[in-house]
């Protein structure tokens, strides 16, 4: 009789997640990644949740928080429920205003002061496509200027599948028009007729790793000379950006550039960054 009731009961319990339990579920994610699922996200936060739990064969959403919440087990299994919860939606060339400004005065004025090597990240960078378009600006403007300086870029994700997605460099072939022709002729590698990948010598420039931005401080990530956080804060609470923002601006070099999405931060402002007024972009440079 309790064996007959109880998948019976745990339908139920799959079926609805109550406030209280949404509640523990918000509170998790936001402790651990930053991320805010607001109230009228709750459908999203259920079904991702759901279908991992008929996958891993768990039957109520309380006693699966719980097993997550524990360590061993329960950090392997969030290490794969994380990547449910996050959104990666992304583009190359994302937000066009960001890299021009890196393109046509940022990087021109660097090299002008005779910096010799550029280390950028790109911090929150789900499949890899602005790491990449990062690399194709930052190669194709320090070839312009006789290509002798070194460059690294450092792109990294809270997914680990996210991650190792990204470092496939592999992309479906409708994606090319995404990369202006600019670049496409000189950086992409048709890889038979539907995908397509980046060129060996830009693949060496981009290392990808695992990073928690809520750890970032512990990261062996300094003396950045750019910093690329496009779409990642829109999900975290207005506190939470404005003491993040504050930890990127202490990792910059002196002239470094932080480039925020437009409109993910209002009114936030650091004693050692200037504003760079260019149209259409939040970003803010290092002075010393
Ligand atoms: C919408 S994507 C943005 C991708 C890219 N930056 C862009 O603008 O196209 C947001 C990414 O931020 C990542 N993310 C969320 N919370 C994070 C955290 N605490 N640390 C690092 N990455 C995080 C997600 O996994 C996701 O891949």
């Amino acid at each position: 009789m309790v064996a007959a009731l109880t998948p019976h009961a745990d339908a139920l319990a799959l079926a609805g997640m109550d406030d209280a339990v949404f509640a523990r579920w918000v509170a998790l994610l936001e402790q651990r990644t930053g991320v805010v699922v607001a109230p009228q996200r709750k459908p999203f936060l259920v079904s991702a949740v759901r279908a991992r739990m008929r996958e891993v064969g768990h039957g109520n959403f309380v006693q699966y928080l719980e097993h997550i919440s524990a360590p061993g087990a329960g950090a392997v299994e969030w290490a794969t429920l994380v990547d449910r919860l996050t959104v990666h939606e992304t583009r190359f060339f994302r937000h066009p205003p960001s890299f021009e400004l890196i393109r046509q005065r940022w990087l021109p004025e660097r090299m002008a002061a005779g910096s010799s090597t550029l280390h950028a990240w790109s911090v929150g960078c789900a499949s890899g496509e602005e790491a990449w378009s990062l690399a194709m600006v930052l190669h194709q403007g320090l070839l312009g200027h006789g290509g002798k300086q070194h460059f690294g870029v450092t792109a990294s994700d809270v997914s680990a599948a996210a991650v190792a997605s990204a470092r496939t460099a592999q992309y479906p072939r409708a994606r090319l028009e995404e990369i202006p022709a600019l670049y496409r002729a000189d950086y992409v590698e048709m890889q038979g007729e539907a995908a397509f990948t980046l060129i060996a010598s830009l693949r060496k420039r981009v290392a990808f790793a695992r990073v928690n931005l809520l750890e970032a401080a512990a990261a062996p990530l300094q003396r950045l000379n750019l910093i690329f956080c496009q779409n990642v804060l829109i999900y975290f609470s207005r506190e939470r950006r404005r003491e993040l923002l504050d930890g990127l601006a202490g990792l910059l070099e002196p002239h470094g550039l932080l480039l925020i999405g437009p409109g993910e931060i209002t009114g936030w402002s650091h004693p050692a960054l200037t504003r760079v007024a260019w149209q259409g972009t939040l970003a803010y440079q290092r002075r010393s």
